[in-house]
């Protein structure tokens, strides 16, 4: 069990900054999840925790005590990559059993262990397989074994889901979060792909070019953006981000006008395609007409013109209409969000 704590964290290699002061209280149990785009600094930031780089300014701690002269092995952090990194010529329970022989764990403990983290993982009937027999789901648990297997204070994940398919990486996730409770190992996990994030953060870093620019539980990012980054990388399909001015008459943009909206300037109105309806004449904020229709089921995606910029909505399931029809659509205004045009930051007046 253990917290980690990060305090100024950065690295650059000569003018390139990878990792730019990065403040981060991770608390022992806590499933922590760092999201953003590619390049943004979430590896880097976790082969620093783990000890694999090391940084150019600021202090790491575990567990209170700052870890910058520990070395990698002597860390007790345990790490899962994307790439499953298996031996290929021993068999599963060797592989699993690998970590334990690296740190002298006595023989006669070893079975139990290995048998034990197999099991948690489902994979206890497949353990004389080498890993090319094995599924890709399987090998990504066989490489969570090992990771399991020596009871580390801290579990690292660098995208350990992305090789799977759709399928296979929904039912990989739950396990992944059943497996994280169980053991309430403090986990830091890797990802770019916001749902993943969602689903098993109890926290969300959300990092872009170096720096975090939320720190949040799910519900806090879904709903109290930090800025129009924040905003636009949460959420699928994404928060819609109209660009117009604030005057004497409200918002106005490109086929959108809005009454009563408070401020001044150049204004970036978000609003989520679950957060528009289909208006009634006179009582809209939108005129435009359809551009495109996708029906999913359980939900009907539609989308308008607005000048240049396409405006998604969720609107009812059995919503069904021609492209080109006219059409009307309003925004729950209790639920849309303001950003200066200019700095991307949340206005919160
Ligand atoms: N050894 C290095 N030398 C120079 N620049 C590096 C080095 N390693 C990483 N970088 C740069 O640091 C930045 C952060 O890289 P990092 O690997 O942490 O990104 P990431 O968020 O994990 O991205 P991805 O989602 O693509 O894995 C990138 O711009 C990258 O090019
Ligand atoms: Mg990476």
């Amino acid at each position: 069990m253990a917290s980690i704590t990060l305090r100024g964290v950065s690295k650059s290699w000569g003018d390139v900054v990878g990792v730019s002061a990065v403040d981060l209280d991770i608390r022992d149990k806590e499933f922590i999840v760092f999201l953003g785009p590619s390049g943004c600094g979430k590896t880097t930031t976790m082969r620093m925790i783990a000890g694999l780089e090391e940084q150019t300014g600021g202090n790491i701690l575990i567990d209170g005590q700052d870890v910058t002269d520990v070395d990698a092995r002597d860390r007790d952090v345990a790490m899962v990559f994307q790439s499953y990194a298996l031996y290929p010529n021993m068999s599963i329970y060797e592989n699993i059993r690998f970590p334990l022989r690296m740190r002298n764990v006595p023989r006669q403990k070893q079975d139990a262990m290995v048998r034990e983290a197999a099991n948690m993982v489902e994979l206890g009937d497949l353990l004389e397989r080498k890993p090319k027999a094995l599924s890709g789901g399987q090998r990504q648990r066989a490489a969570l074994a090992r990771a399991i297997v020596r009871h580390p204070q801290v579990f690292l994940m660098d995208e350990p889901l992305s090789n799977l398919d759709a399928k296979l990486r929904l039912s990989m996730r739950a396990q992944l979060k059943h497996i994280q409770r169980r053991l309430e190992t403090t986990t830091v996990y890797v990802t770019h792909d916001q749902i993943e994030a969602m689903t098993l953060a109890d926290r969300i870093v959300i990092m872009n070019k170096g720096k975090i620019q939320q720190i949040g539980t799910p519900d806090d990012v879904y709903n109290d953006p930090a800025n129009v980054f924040v905003a636009g990388f949460i959420g699928s399909p994404p928060m819609n981000l109209i660009p117009g001015t604030i005057g004497k008459n409200g918002f106005e943009a490109p086929a959108t006008k809005i009454k009563g909206v408070k401020g001044s300037g150049n204004v970036t109105l978000g609003v989520r395609p679950e957060d528009i309806t289909v208006a009634k004449k006179g009582q809209s904020h939108i005129k435009s007409t359809i551009y495109s229709l996708e029906p999913t089921g359980d939900q009907t995606l539609l989308t308008v013109k607005l000048g240049n910029q396409l405006l998604v909505a969720r609107v009812d399931r059995s919503f069904r209409q021609q492209i080109d029809t006219p059409i009307e659509l309003a925004f729950d205004l209790e639920r849309a969000f303001k950003f200066d045009t200019a700095s991307g930051e949340r206005i919160r007046s």
